[in-house]
């Protein structure tokens, strides 16, 4: 008999020693085996490592192992960014701290042919009032680095201030692809009233925490709001949340 942990379930030993065994020869592949952004899994293709346009985007932008460790992620973004690319509308990220998810995606797809903008909105920096954490680089230069950083980039638009009042200087008619990544409930909530009316059909916004346990008040206040607007969410392994406007 087998006793797994606190819960004191009794696991049939041969299940057991099978699920182990099936687990040690799917891991003896050495190049399939997959631990990052609390995702750990093994036997797959892992297609974004030889996606070699976005493997050069990813390290023409990466700065930090920080910024390597949300691949999954990031591949996830820029594949659906490559399919709103062919919508109406243009692009926004919300919370977008240094930039380097938008760079990635914008490099990726060639965003600076399609004609369409790029919104970028953040604060840039941190109060000890504010609901959200602070991040490393937080401070009175990162709106103007990160504004350096897109300089050769005119079709993206880097907004300093808090959402939702920071939309009011500048904001799209209508949006093909959101990315929503603020970390906090409330300001996420006042983003999405603004943003999903503005999405045309076939529209995608994906709600970077939404999946994650200690972003649980999130998704309890992001559920009842889609639900509202007639939307289906998809959680992701990634932790993301999936969202694709319907056409009818
Ligand atoms: C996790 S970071 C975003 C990371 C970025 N999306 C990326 O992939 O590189 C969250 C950002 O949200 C910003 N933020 C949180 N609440 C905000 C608000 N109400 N208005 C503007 N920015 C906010 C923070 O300043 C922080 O830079």
């Amino acid at each position: 008999m087998i006793v797994n942990g606190d819960s004191f379930n009794i696991i049939n030993p041969e299940l057991f020693k099978h699920s182990l065994e099936g687990i040690r020869q799917s891991v003896a592949t050495p190049d399939s085996f997959y631990s990052a952004d609390n995702v750990i899994c093994w036997n797959r293709h892992f297609s974004f490592m030889t996606d070699e346009p976005f493997m050069e985007a990813m390290r023409k932008n990466a700065t930090s192992n920080i910024e390597m460790t949300i691949i999954w992620r990031t591949y996830i973004l820029c594949h659906f960014a490559k399919l709103a690319r062919r919508l109406e509308g243009d692009f926004v990220e919300v919370g977008a701290y240094k930039g380097n998810t938008a760079n990635v995606i914008a490099d990726r797809i060639d965003l600076a042919s399609s004609g369409k903008q790029y919104y970028l909105y953040d604060a840039f920096e941190h109060k000890e009032t504010d609901i959200h954490h602070s991040m490393p680089e937080h401070g009175p230069e990162l709106y103007t680095t990160v504004k350096e950083r897109f300089a050769a980039y005119p079709f993206v638009k880097v907004i300093k201030g808090y959402v939702p009042e920071s939309f009011e200087k500048g904001f799209p008619e209508k949006i093909a692809f959101a990315h929503i990544d603020l970390n906090q409930a409330p300001a996420e909530v006042e983003a999405l009233k603004r943003i999903i009316p503005c999405m045309v059909p076939g529209a995608v916004l994906v709600l970077d925490d939404y999946g994650w346990w200690s972003y649980g008040t999130q998704k309890e206040a992001e559920d009842p709001l889609l639900a509202e607007f007639g939307l289906d969410i998809l959680e992701l392994p990634t932790g993301q949340g999936l969202v694709i406007k319907p056409y009818a």
